[in-house]
């Protein structure tokens, strides 16, 4: 191991090789990232019963910042303590894997990211970061500030569905590679959906590549209901904006103010739901998917679930797959959990 310290902003190396080190591959039309399905998932979700929209819906512009602002409220544990987790474990995650391709689903601003990236350049790892998201926007904005700030990194950006860009992840030209998917958006998946997303996951490695996952973990049902239902608003603004974001898209006539945000902790389920519900008996129309909606008083749409985990269940599931638990870290108040798991195709089920 070469020990070079972690690298300081310099515009002058930054500003001359931003454009070699960064690489944007769009996997999508830019027109398709807008809308992948043009719509048809709307009309499914609001035409069976009971009804429901998928929750990627909720990132507009407006959205993806109120989910920003929603990270930073008080009652929502979730970022600061998966942050305070990869602040402690972030070099021993660095030293188990050692000089890797670090893939990251769902990147968004790479805020975290650039806690792994710091502990890589401490014990000098080579590193090569491939964040994936639907957004190339943004992926291009927080690859050049990380390219400005890491005057070593390379960028490999996949604008895309995580199903389109893990299968489409060339040979890494680093001894490993280590699949990221922190945040717990893993709760966002029902078991079904996450069943086939451990299979892209474990398609996309070779035998002893690496898996980083966060997990929200179970915990008393005041906390998780604060979480969402915070004194603010902003999560209810976040909930509600969905409509918004609809009738633009659709051409709809949802008025806002006629629903209201409603979450709650399914303790059976295991899982956070959030709703939006009618005020009113009402019928919108979304004239671009030539679809009316009736509403009855107090109906509901079902917008979101996030499912709280079990530690050792979830660690089994995953071994079960192949991708064997090498290590967990968690906070003191057992609320969230760090694993690090190795794909051993031996371990398959
Ligand atoms: C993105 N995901 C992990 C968030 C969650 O907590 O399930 C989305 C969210 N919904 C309401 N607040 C935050």
């Amino acid at each position: 191991m070469s020990s070079i310290s972690k690298p300081v902003s310099s515009k002058v190396s930054s500003q001359n090789t931003v454009e070699k080190r960064l690489q944007i591959q769009r996997l999508l039309e830019p027109t398709k990232v807008v809308s992948p399905s043009a719509g048809s998932d709307v009309v499914k979700g609001l035409t069976q019963t009971p009804k429901s929209l998928p929750p990627r819906y909720f990132y507009d512009d407006l959205g993806s910042e109120l989910f920003e602002q929603i990270c930073e409220l008080p009652e929502y544990y979730l970022t600061r303590t998966e942050t305070a987790i990869l602040q402690q474990c972030a070099g021993e995650i660095a030293q188990i894997t050692g000089s890797c391709e670090l893939v990251e689903l769902g990147s968004g601003s790479s805020t975290k990211t650039r806690i792994l990236l710091d502990a890589y350049y401490q014990f000098g790892y080579s590193l090569r970061y491939l964040p994936i998201d639907v957004s190339a926007g943004m992926l291009e904005s927080s690859a050049r500030a990380l390219l400005a700030d890491y005057p070593t990194l390379q960028v490999h950006a996949l604008a895309g569905t995580y199903e389109m860009a893990l299968a489409q992840l060339e040979h890494t030209q680093l001894p490993t590679r280590m699949i990221c998917f922190i945040g717990s958006s893993l709760g966002n998946m029902n078991s079904q959906e996450c069943d086939v997303f451990f299979s892209q996951i474990t398609d996309a490695l070779k035998d002893g590549e690496y898996f980083l996952l966060g997990v929200d973990l179970q915990k008393p049902k005041h906390l998780l209901e604060a979480a969402y239902n915070d004194s603010q608003g902003v999560t209810a603004a976040f909930n509600l904006n969905m409509l918004q974001h609809l009738n633009r898209r659709f051409e709809g006539n949802f008025d806002e103010t006629q629903f209201e945000h409603w979450a709650f902790y399914n303790e059976t389920e295991n899982q956070i739901e959030m709703h939006l519900r009618s005020l009113r008996s009402q019928t919108i129309q979304l004239r671009a998917l030539n679809l009316n909606v009736h509403f009855e008083t107090g109906e509901t749409i079902l917008t979101e679930i996030s499912r709280k985990f079990d530690i050792n269940s979830i660690q089994q599931e995953l071994k079960a797959k192949g991708l064997v638990p090498q290590k967990l870290w968690t906070d003191t108040n057992q609320w969230f959990g760090l694993l690090l798991c190795q794909m051993q195709l031996s371990a398959a089920g």
